[in-house]
């Protein structure tokens, strides 16, 4: 297979002696985006596929997002049982990045948060939501993708009633927990830290393990803690209409979205579901929009999802294709973006 990534570093920290691993996958519209995930791995290769698998996600998310970037990922592997020395992990990370000139900037991700980019700003310009929490721009976009969803099941946008299984009350998961009991929906949630128990309580949630809530009887189910949630052996047990939710990578191969089709289940693709974070630290950010029009732009997640269930239905293919057609055609053509 031919390497389709621009550029993938890969080096020992020299303060923290941990591999750091940045991943380019395209700067075909602009400069790449992707957040920092501090993750314990097994192997270091490990880490290294998965910001191969992350950055190629992230061109097709911010392609769908109408954004004018790249993808790219940081991932910075742990051994297991390693309390990290935070600020030298980081620092380690913003050299990396600021070697970059420019071609990629980082942001939040999975075990990183907005301190976390303060600190890497010590050594480079090149991050997003230093100090300031993406995480409910990335719940807002949840919320409109879950609205479509429900509207081309069920006929209605109304989430009122509707039910819901959230894997995961993590910082993103948290806020879609509080969003749909605001907007009177039926939740049972869980996660695999189970403190988390006193988010769902205080939003009259009902709480389970992960995986009776990964195989709860729901409307949709919500994927919003790690990716690779839908495999060979999870898809034949799920009892839910629909999966949509802000987990990256939720599939363990592309051949599982088929199996989701084949068992009726609609999957809406998660780089279309999880962008409203890099919608929210871009537009803010880099274009200065209002705020306003920031949020119009986070509640267009849910008309690019309609479209994308359209072009599958008409094409009888699966939204993950349609969305896959969508992004190579919007990467191709890039005028096509407003
Ligand atoms: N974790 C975010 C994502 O996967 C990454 C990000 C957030 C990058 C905000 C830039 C700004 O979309």
């Amino acid at each position: 297979m031919s390497l389709e990534h621009v550029r993938v570093v890969a080096e020992r920290g020299p303060r923290s002696g941990f591999p750091v691993i940045v991943a380019v996958h395209s700067t075909a519209l602009g400069q790449a985006i992707g957040g920092c995930r501090l993750s314990v791995y097994a192997d270091w290769r490990d880490g290294l596929e998965d910001a191969l698998r992350l950055s190629a996600a992230m061109t097709a998310k911010a392609a769908l997002a109408g954004l004018p970037n790249g993808g790219g990922k940081t991932v910075v592997a742990l051994p297991a049982g390693v309390t990290p020395d935070r600020r030298a992990v980081l620092h380690d990370v913003a050299d990396v990045i600021e070697s970059l000139g420019g071609d990629y900037a980082t942001g939040p991700d999975v075990g990183t948060g907005p301190d976390d980019m303060v600190t890497i700003g010590e050594r480079t310009p090149y991050v997003f939501c230093r100090g300031y929490d993406s995480s409910p721009g990335t719940a807002a976009g949840v919320l409109a993708a879950l609205r479509a969803v429900v509207a081309d099941r069920f006929g209605s946008h109304d989430l009122a009633g509707r039910s819901f299984a959230v894997l995961g009350v993590g910082r993103v998961g948290g806020h879609v927990l509080r969003l749909l009991a605001e907007a009177g929906a039926r939740v049972v949630a869980s996660d695999v830290d189970p403190s988390r128990r006193s988010v769902a309580d205080s939003f009259g949630a009902a709480w389970t393990d992960p995986h009776g809530c990964l195989t709860a009887e729901v409307d949709v189910l919500v994927p919003a803690a790690l990716g690779g949630v839908l495999t060979g052996e999870t898809v034949p047990e799920l009892r839910c209409a629909a999966v949509a939710g802000p987990a990256n990578n939720q599939l363990d191969r592309p051949g599982t979205a088929a199996l989701l089709h084949e068992r009726g289940i609609l999957w809406a693709p998660d780089v279309v579901v999880s962008a409203g974070g890099i919608i929210h630290a871009i537009g803010t950010e880099l274009h200065r929009e209002t705020p306003d029009r920031v949020a119009a732009r986070i509640g267009g997640i849910g008309d690019t999802l309609t479209r994308i269930l359209d072009a599958a239905r008409e094409t009888s293919s699966t939204p993950a294709e349609a969305a896959a057609r969508l992004a190579g055609w919007l990467v191709d053509y890039p005028a096509k973006i407003a």
